[in-house]
């Protein structure tokens, strides 16, 4: 091949690549290929000084022409691409001056907070958390505690029965448990004594919502068995509680009260903080409103659980949780708690 058409190749070749070439660091590369001292092209320019000298004028201008072309292309790539590179780097650009973007930050749902309030006053008094099944049988709920076939608790118009589900070998039927209560029972069936235990966790009756009632609420339920408990023992603990939680200011008021699980039974209430005591609208002018449901566990309830009640006593209460935020910020309608509004829910 002669120069002339070597050159030509070669120029056909090196502004190909060239073209293709879309990252600086390659044209070096390229340019090491095309001219550095080892190219085609070098090699020609040395190999012009043994040409005859009517042949060396023309390829070395020739050879010249080349070289001085592949020059300016590689210039113009060069610039090419630093301006490309410029517009990319300055898409990808981060402003380190701009302000972050906030991070919305939620937080516990008010019954929530009072449940974890009230876990943490019973932990001190040395109770252990637990919960429970949500879905249970209607043993648990009613019979080990108590609860006779013909209570009205048990009408198909205050509890949510599970459609046809019975435990094999039993008549025991499923249910949404309508309290916290049946725990007590499977505490005691599974657990070696001394039990002190409090659970909190959602319970369903069936009936309509209103502003004071909800289908679904939640509730603490507490336990403690152990050899030579007593109502003193009753009594002074959730007197610590309530002291505890809302404080030694507002007097408590102890009455007899009837549920089936316990004897004597009895109902726990604690002067209105919105009127002091002298009656309002939401102490529904008593004075007093009511917070608990409590007694000694009834020894067949004991006994149904395999507890021998001539050794062992224990005591049982029941707290429901919605109504305490309500008095404590004044909250008039229970349905707000559960409407999702997050206006309502960021108050608190
Ligand atoms: N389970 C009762 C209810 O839902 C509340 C209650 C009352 C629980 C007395 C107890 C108790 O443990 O001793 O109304």
């Amino acid at each position: 091949m002669d120069i002339k058409s070597q050159l030509a190749e070669l120029k056909k070749q090196a502004l190909a690549e060239l073209g293709e070439i879309n990252l600086s660091s390659d044209i070096e590369q390229w340019r090491v290929r095309y001219m550095g001292k080892k190219s085609q092209l070098t090699e020609i320019l040395r190999g012009l000084a043994g040409l005859p000298i009517e042949e060396r004028k023309a390829a070395g201008a020739a050879s010249n022409a080349l070289k001085a072309e592949l020059e300016t292309a590689l210039v113009a790539k060069e610039n090419e691409m630093k301006k490309l590179e410029i517009a990319k780097s300055a898409e990808e650009a981060i402003d380190v001056t701009l302000p972050g973007r906030p991070c919305p930050q939620g937080h516990l749902h008010p019954v929530t907070q009072a449940i974890e309030e009230m876990c943490s006053i019973f932990q001190g008094l040395g109770f252990q958390v637990v919960e429970g099944n949500e879905v249970e049988w209607d043993h648990y709920n009613f019979d080990a505690l108590n609860i006779p076939k013909e209570h009205p608790a048990r009408d198909n118009m205050a509890t949510f029965w599970m459609n046809g589900e019975s435990k094999e070998g039993t008549d025991w039927k499923m249910l949404l448990r309508t309290h916290t209560s049946p725990m007590q029972a499977h505490i005691m069936e599974t657990t070696k004594l001394p039990i002190r235990i409090v659970v909190p966790g959602r319970v369903y009756r069936y009936e309509a919502t209103d502003a004071t009632h909800l289908a679904m609420f939640t509730q603490i339920e507490g336990l403690a068995v152990d050899e030579g408990i007593t109502f003193a023992d009753l009594k002074g603990t959730l007197y610590e509680f309530v002291r505890r939680f809302y404080g030694p200011d507002r007097k408590v008021r102890f009455r007899t009260d009837f549920f089936p699980f316990v004897e004597p039974g009895a109902e726990i209430a604690v002067s209105c903080a919105s009127c002091g005591g002298s009656g309002c609208r939401v102490c529904g002018n008593s004075g007093w409103i009511e917070i608990l449901g409590c007694g000694m566990v009834h020894p067949s309830v004991l006994e149904g659980a395999g507890i021998d009640s001539t050794k062992y006593s224990g005591f049982a209460f029941g707290v429901g949780i919605e109504r305490i935020p309500m008095l404590r910020y004044g909250i008039e309608d229970v349905r707000n708690y559960y409407s999702g509004d997050l206006r309502f829910l960021r108050q608190f």
